[in-house]
């Protein structure tokens, strides 16, 4: 492709290369991130799950499509599928090999997740009148589960000899990350949130922790999926909250073993726990990246 010979290029501290494009750094996807823009075609029954690497998106893919099936057969997919098998990635699943892959046999509401940062969606998403559900994540916290993925998805004979956590927080702080920087990827949505906020709903893996069933509720009036006084009075809501669990979700046999692509399974469930980073990070690490947070988010109104 000559467009990506013309883009500046670095490898990642994990070795994996990684490609400008717009102001984010981008893995692989390129290809696929152009072909999304141009023939991805969004309906207006269409869910899209938007979030940053390792912010809870399993965990909002989980209870999405619970939510959505809740009375259907359907929602039994989620104890014998992984949550990524049951909602696709644009970029990672469905355009990584096709250009234009056919997906109108699709039953509605199609759900379909996505990194591609607010700016970049193509523009039958913004147009249409389908739901954007974001999620996100104390970047910190972001940081340290991207670390252990990457480690547990590494092959035994990775050439890189030492791992250097202070090298890659530097890139990190430098914006230099999958889809970085987070803080700018954050605040895009966060805008398109405050520009329409019955069409793009703003959530945190911290505040979906700490009142699941609350952003159960939430997300389903969102989405015009409400809860009937009457579901509410038979624990429909807890069950899913249930269903959805880390501890669930991690215990079943079909996340256990297994891979999707290169990725196991096993290890979209690492800890599931606000605030992991205080066992790595040192307070002069994290002060730097907070500081550097809170000019960035600066009257804008978004906080961590
Ligand atoms: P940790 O590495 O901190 O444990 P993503 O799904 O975007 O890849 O994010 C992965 C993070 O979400 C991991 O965080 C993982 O453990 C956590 N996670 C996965 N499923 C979860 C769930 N059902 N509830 C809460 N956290 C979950």
């Amino acid at each position: 492709m000559e467009l990506l010979q013309t883009l500046e290029q670095l490898t990642n501290w994990d070795g994996r290369p990684l490609v400008k494009y717009d102001g984010v750094w981008y893995p692989l996807v390129i290809r696929p991130l152009l072909s999304i823009q141009k023939y991805f075609k969004a309906k207006d029954s269409d869910i899209i799950l938007t979030s940053f690497p390792k912010s809870g998106t399993t965990w909002l893919k989980a209870l999405t499509f619970s939510i959505v099936n809740r009375n259907d057969l359907n929602i039994s997919l989620l104890t014998s599928n992984n949550p990524h098998e049951l909602v696709p990635f644009l970029e990672f699943d469905l355009y990584l090999h096709q250009e234009n892959p056919d997906l109108q046999h699709i039953s509605c509401p199609r759900i379909f997740s996505t990194h591609i940062p607010f700016k970049s969606l193509p523009e039958s998403i913004r147009e249409s009148e389908c739901k954007v559900i974001y999620i996100c994540r104390n970047p910190l916290d972001q940081f340290i589960s991207h670390l252990h993925f990457f480690l547990e998805n590494t092959k035994t004979n990775y050439s890189r000899p030492l791992f250097e956590l202070d090298e890659y927080f530097g890139m990190y702080c430098q914006g230099i990350h999958p889809f970085g920087p987070i803080c700018d990827h954050m605040l895009g949505y966060w805008d398109g949130h405050l520009e329409n906020l019955n069409k793009v709903l703003f959530l945190k893996y911290e505040d979906l922790k700490q009142d699941t069933a609350f952003h159960i509720k939430k997300i389903a009036g969102f989405l015009g999926y409400p809860f009937s006084v009457e579901e509410e009075k038979q624990g429909v809501i807890e069950e899913i909250s249930r269903l959805c669990s880390f501890e669930n979700l991690k215990n079943l046999e079909v996340n256990k073993t297994g891979h999707i692509g290169v990725v196991k399974k096993s290890s979209f469930f690492r800890k599931g726990e606000v605030g992991d980073w205080t066992n790595y990070l040192t307070p002069a690490m994290a002060e730097r990246f907070e500081n550097m947070m809170e000019s960035k988010f600066e009257g804008s109104g978004l906080m961590f």
